[in-house]
This record gives structure tokens, C-alpha cells and sequence, in this order.
């Protein structure tokens, strides 16, 4: 049956040069249609590219608990106004490998193990330490930002040492005179300093204890916006200063502490998404078992994060935890999918069902209990005090990530250890398999099928267009498809117009099979698209993502604005269709595939799917055409009621394929309503050249 709906069951499709038929579209309302799936599209997250630190995680400060390198305190450098002064800075890492007792105690706890010390000797002017945030830190005109660190001044005194420890190789400490109680001051500047955007001081008590001190830093309403700006904290006073947990935070979204960016959420939240899928990805599950998101350790506050090692070569913050991400949800009322930990980690390491497996089980269940449970569970109490008395909505959790990659084959039984330790606590809960057996046949789950499976789709456009309809003759009997990574992948480092058109044709595919791919989400979400300016060096991993941002800017990629008109023009029905004499294009031969005489594979030049909202009547058709050639299409409407001779078209097309969205110019490709008259029953459009197009057809009920 699907076949005739799908663009594969075209009858008489052209290659388009040369003489071709009409080409048809013809929808038909009088046919029940199956519902589209309430939840089709959603976002998925992991720390990748810089999306939390740097990104969508609004703290500015780069490396806030100097744990980011062991051996330097990256993001962080000197301050000295006047060349002749002495003074130096120093990472004191207290508790990563053996010091001396008189470094080793400067922690402030168990998470908070290392700190910067500086050292000035000698003062006749401003020293300090400065801190370059994510590739700069953002101005803005009348904006306050809340400062906050702790500081701790001189121990004089020789410290105690055990007779066997060991003299330190550090200068003598006992030589610099003791810092003074007395005014320390705290700003924003530009990078070389001659120009303050913000300004305040705190009063450094005279103690030899952590204080936390915290400060409001306002701009002026008449500063030109930049990122070429820096944090200072500087004394003009000789001493010994301890520095721990910096932080700098903007205006956050809703306001709400420890918050996120208000131009990166206001992009997702007009998105729409119905659900996040999170913490990954990779980032869910590190590349060693030690290095999985550790999501007891995101909670609460944050002096108890002492952050982890990442999956993309740089360390977490953990600012972005547990909780960070279920009220990012809230905030854009979508619905958590959680990630849950599966005992499998990217180099390999994994742990076999069995006693040893359940330790990660129980730690499933607490997460799911600390999402979920109320005052009377010991993790929803737990949430509770962390400030959130309501549970969240949860549906579904995936059991791990990806793991087609465990050659082990040990997911069978992970799975099923998981699933069975759930289902028992949580009945209603849907727990979602990683590997699909239409992609992993010999690796997916035995027994009883897993009810959703998980399938990951990186594509370039060509192989969009000729897989856009895959789903119209997949088994209905199997389980429901949660496409939980898919991208196209071209243009770098956010995608292009082409790679939005793979975009949109794999979307047409997935919306008229909505009733078997229950959800979907595009991978990856964010990039950080900074590089530094001394060494050109990259701030992302991952080329093609969705939303591209510094830390001033932010923009969309042409395929964010499809995922958004896609998801915002969605009926609740899928229309039964017909597409006949679609033109197709060849694609071009590689030199290889030409010398071996092969030949050109084709796939069509238009895409489409129809949905309607059968409460209003609309119709939302959309048609993508992936070609340099304008087309007529003949669009039959059967069986509808009545229909007005207006409609909303909705149009994303550039000139090139390639044409893009950057930061520099971040609205060259952008959505263009307009309204379309001469609408019948039958009627004739032109589809512009490389265009994605949503028709809002307004038929009688
Ligand atoms: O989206 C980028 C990565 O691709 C994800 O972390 C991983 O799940 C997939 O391989």
C-alpha cells in the first residue's frame, strides 16, 4: 500500500532534460490517513562543539575551577599594568598527582581540588588575573552581569610539613609579605585594557579562608556590542591571592540561575521541539567507563561539580547538569528522553549483563527516579531540595548510545537486563533499543523486540534524495522508529542549502510515514564556530550542525529553518498522495565509477509530503525542489469540501546549492511568506528552483 504514496511507486518518472509529462501531485482527503506521530519532532543534545561550555550554557568564564589542564591554567593569563612589577600566576593543582602539604591544601572540597594562585611581589600599579571566556566574552549596551569567585589571601606563616615531606620547589613563600585587607577590583575590558565596559570592586576581608565574593558588573547604555572583551580581577597590592570557581554570568533565559543563553534558547524554543533527547550521544557515554556523564555529580551547587572529561577532547563543566537539562526542556515545553547510561563506553570498555551490570542498572533507576519521583522517593526529594518540587514527564529512555559499535556483542543482554529492571518499576515507561535491526540485523535485540528502535542516518544530499523514501516500504509490523541522529552533512561548520534540501526531502519521508517514525531529532545541534586567532585552531569537532554561534552571535542554517517550518506547518493527519511523472536526476559519475564504465544512478528532483489538521481543515503541503530548473506541478485536490482561493506559501531558496548562512552574514538565506491566489481544486504551481516550500492550503472540514 505505501508504495503508491511514496515517491518510489511513481508511475512514469523523467529524467529531467528533454520533453517531460506534467508532473501530478494528487491529494486525496476522502481516504483515511494515518495520525502523524504527536511527537515527530524533537531536538537531540550532547556537550559537542562547544554546545554548554561556550555555548548554550551561559556562564562566560573559560576553565572557572582551573581543571581544564593539568598543567597550565588554559584561559587564563598575567595582568600587569606596569612592565616593571613582579608577579606571576600559578595553577595549584591540590589533589591530581603529589604536591606538598602547603599546595595540597588549598581545596575548597572534593570537587573544588585546584585553584590559581598569584603572586605579586612587587605593585606599583594594577596586577591581576584575566580571563579570555570562550573565544571572548560578550558586551552588550545595559546589561548587568553577576560576578562571583572565591578568594583566599596569604598564609604567612611557615606551614606544617611531616619531617618526610619533601621541601616544595616553590619560592619561599614565607618572602612575600601578606596581602592586605582592602579594595579588589573587578571588570570587563577590552582585550589590551584600555577601554572599561564594566566596573566594581569587593572588599578582600583579612583572613586566611575561602570567601566567596560576588558582584553586579553593569555596561553603560551607549557601548558598541563585542566580544573582544576580557575579566579581570586585579589588586595593586603585594600578596599571595587564591582564586576558585570564577564565574560571570549575562541576563540568562527566563532568568533563571545558573542559566542558559537568551538568543540560543529563543531559537529552539520557536522551534517547537515535542521532546530532548540527551545527554547524548557520545557525551552519554565517554570514551572510558569512567568518563560516562556523570549525572550525580551534575546536581546541586556548583561547588560540588567537579565537571568530568568530555567525549570530544575537551573537559565538561557540568554546569549543564541533570537538572539544567530537564528545566531546558521546561522551557521550551518539550518532554525529556533521556539517555541512560548502558555499561558501554566509545573506546570499547563494557561491562556483560550479569551482578556486575546491575550497579549501572541502580544508578538508571535513581536518575529515573530523581526525573520522576515525588517527595515520598529518596531521589525525587532529592530534586526537591535541588529546587524543582514538580516530576517531570517521562515517556521514553534509551539504553545507551549507538551500540552497533560493541563488537562484543554484549547488547543483547545489557538491553534486556535494563529493560526488565525498568519495566518492573516504571511499567509505563518505553524503553528504546540502539540498534535497529533494518540497519544491524545480526546485533539487534532477541526475543522480545524492543517496541522503538533507534536509527542514525549521516547523509550526504545526494544520498538524502535517494533514500527519501525508504520508510514507504518498511514493515508496519516491526517496532516504531525513533530516528535519533540524522543530519545531511554539507557546509561547514554550520550546513548550506543543499544540504537543507536532503534536509527537507528526508523530512517528506519521514512525515508520510509518521505513523511508523514516531520521533525524530537532527544531530548535531550546536557548533561554536570561533577559531583562535594565533593558531586558527577550531573551536568545534563536528562539521555540518544546525545553529552556529560565537559568543555575541547566533545564526540559523538554512536546514535549522527547514526543521523549524517543518515541525510549525504539521498536521495531525497524513494526506494519502499520489506523485506521478516526477522528473529525476542523474547523479554525476565519479572519475573511478566512469573508467569502470558504470552507470549513473538517478534519484527524483521533488519531494513531497501532505499532512492536515483535521480540526481546521488545513492542509500543509510541502514540496522540496532539489533541482536548478523551475517546476510546474499540478496539484489535484479530491474530495475536499470547499477551498480558498488564497493560501500561505512559505518559501527557503538561494540561487546556489551551496549558498549559505554564516556569522558574518547571518541572514542571507531565510524563509519568505507570501500569499498565493487562483487556488482551486486544481490548480498549477511553479516551484522555484532549489526551494524548500510549505503551501497552507485552507480546504472546508
Ligand atoms: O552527532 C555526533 C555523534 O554522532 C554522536 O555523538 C554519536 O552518537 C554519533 O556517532
Amino acid at each position: 500500500m505505501k508504495k503508491m504514496l511514496g515517491v518510489v511507486g511513481f508511475m512514469g518518472c523523467a529524467v529531467l532534460s528533454g520533453y517531460a509529462q506534467q508532473t501530478t501531485l494528487t491529494l486525496d482527503i476522502n481516504k483515511p490517513g494515518a495520525d502523524v506521530s504527536p511527537m515527530l519532532y524533537g531536538l537531540m543534545t550532547e556537550e559537542i562543539n562547544h554546545s554548554y561550555d561556550g555555548g548554550l550554557y551561559a556562564e562566560l568564564i573559560r576553565n572557572r575551577i582551573f581543571k581544564d589542564n593539568k598543567k597550565i591554567p588554559d584561559g587564563w593569563s598575567l595582568v600587569k599594568d606596569n612592565a616593571a612589577d613582579t608577579a606571576n600566576i600559578k595553577l595549584m593543582a591540590t589533589s591530581e598527582e603529589y604536591v606538598p602539604y602547603d599546595e595540597r591544601k588549598h581545596a575548597i572540597n572534593g570537587s573544588l581540588t585546584t585553584c590559581l594562585r598569584l603572586t605579586v611581589e612587587k605593585a606599583s600599579g594594577r596586577v591581576g588575573i584575566a580571563n579570555e571566556g570562550y573565544w571572548g566574552i560578550p558586551v552588550t549596551p545595559a546589561t548587568a552581569y553577576k560576578a562571583s569567585f572565591y578568594l583566599k589571601g596569604t598564609e604567612r606563616s611557615e606551614p606544617f610539613r611531616w619531617p618526610w615531606e619533601p621541601k616544595p620547589n616553590t619560592p619561599p613563600l614565607a618572602d612575600i609579605p601578606n596581602n592586605t585587607p582592602g579594595p579588589i577590583t573587578v571588570s570587563i575590558e577590552s582585550k589590551d585594557g584600555k577601554t572599561v565596559y564594566a566596573s566594581g570592586t569587593i572588599q578582600l576581608e583579612k583572613s586566611m579562608y575561602w570567601k566567596k565574593y560576588e558582584l553586579t558588573l553593569t555596561t553603560a547604555g551607549n557601548i558598541q556590542p563585542t566580544k573582544d572583551a576580557r575579566f579581570v580581577i586585579s589588586t595593586d597590592r603585594t600578596g599571595l591571592y587564591y582564586f576558585n570557581l570564577v564565574s560571570l554570568f549575562p541576563p540568562t533565559f527566563n532568568n533563571r540561575e545558573n542559566g542558559n543563553r537568551q538568543d540560543l534558547m529563543q531559537m529552539l524554543v520557536d522551534m517547537k521541539p515535542k521532546f530532548l533527547r540527551f545527554p547524548g550521544g557520545n557525551y552519554l557515554e565517554g570514551p572510558l567507563i569512567t568518563d560516562a556523564f556523570p549525572w550525580k555529580t551534575t546536581l546541586g551547587m556548583l561547588e560540588n561539580r567537579p565537571g568530568h572529561n568530555g567525549s570530544w577532547g575537551y573537559r565538561a563543566s557540568d554546569g549543564m547538569g541533570l537538572l539544567e537539562f530537564l528545566e531546558w526542556c521546561e522551557d521550551m515545553g518539550a518532554e525529556p528522553l533521556l539517555g541512560l547510561y548502558a555499561g558501554y563506553s566509545l573506546q570499547g570498555d563494557h561491562v556483560d549483563s550479569g551482578p556486575l551490570l546491575k550497579t549501572y542498572i541502580d544508578d538508571a533507576l535513581d536518575e529515573i527516579e530523581y526525573v520522576t519521583g515525588d517527595a515520598n522517593t529518596y531521589w525525587g526529594a532529592k530534586r526537591i531540595a535541588d529546587g524543582h518540587p514538580a516530576p517531570f514527564k517521562l515517556t521514553y529512555v534509551e539504553i545507551g548510545n549507538e551500540d552497533w559499535f560493541d563488537r562484543s556483542n554484549s547488547y543483547d543482554g545489557r538491553f534486556k537486563q535494563f529493560r526488565e529492571a525498568i519495566e518492573a518499576k516504571y511499567p509505563n515507561l518505553i524503553c528504546i533499543s540502539t540498534i535497529p535491526a533494518t540497519q544491524y540485523p545480526s546485533m539487534s535485540v532477541k526475543g522480545k523486540e524492543a517496541a522503538v528502535v533507534d536509527e542514525h542516518y549521516y547523509r550526504n544530499a545526494w544520498d538524502m534524495w535517494e533514500n527519501a523514501s525508504q520508510y514507504d516500504t518498511y514493515d508496519r509490523k516491526g517496532p516504531k522508529i525513533f530516528v535519533g541522529e540524522w543530519a545531511t552533512r554539507e557546509g561547514i561548520p554550520t550546513t548550506n542549502l543543499n544540504a537543507a534540501f536532503g534536509d527537507a526531502a528526508w523530512m517528506t519521508g519521514m512525515e508520510r510515514n509518521s505513523d511508523l517514525i514516531i520521533m525524530s531529532c537532527y544531530a548535531p545541534l550546536f557548533v561554536n564556530v570561533s577559531k583562535d586567532s594565533a593558531t586558527g585552531t577550531r573551536a568545534w569537532q563536528w562539521d555540518s550542525d544546525l545553529i552556529g554561534y560565537d559568543a555575541l552571535n547566533s545564526y540559523g542554517s538554512p536546514s535549522y529553518y527547514v526543521q523549524k517550518l517543518f515541525n510549525l506547518y504539521l498536521g495531525n493527519k497524513i494526506v494519502p498522495a499520489t506523485f506521478e511523472n516526477v522528473p529525476l536526476q542523474n547523479k554525476p559519475l565519479s572519475k573511478t565509477d566512469s573508467a569502470e564504465g558504470k552507470k549513473p544512478v538517478s534519484a527524483p528532483t521533488l519531494f513531497y509530503s501532505a499532512t492536515r489538521n483535521d480540526a481546521t481543515g488545513i492542509i500543509y503541503l510541502k514540496i522540496v525542489n532539489a533541482s536548478a530548473k523551475k517546476q510546474n506541478i499540478k496539484i489535484n485536490l479530491k474530495c475536499v469540501a470547499t477551498i480558498e482561493p488564497e493560501a500561505t506559501m512559505i518559501v527557503i531558496k538561494g540561487n546556489q546549492p551551496d549558498d549559505t548562512n554564516t556569522i558574518m552574514n547571518r541572514e542571507n538565506i531565510l524563509p519568505v511568506t507570501s500569499t498565493i491566489k487562483g487556488i482551486k481544486t486544481s490548480f498549477t504551481k511553479t516551484i522555484d528552483p532549489y526551494s524548500v516550500n510549505i503551501i497552507e492550503l485552507k480546504t472546508g472540514k
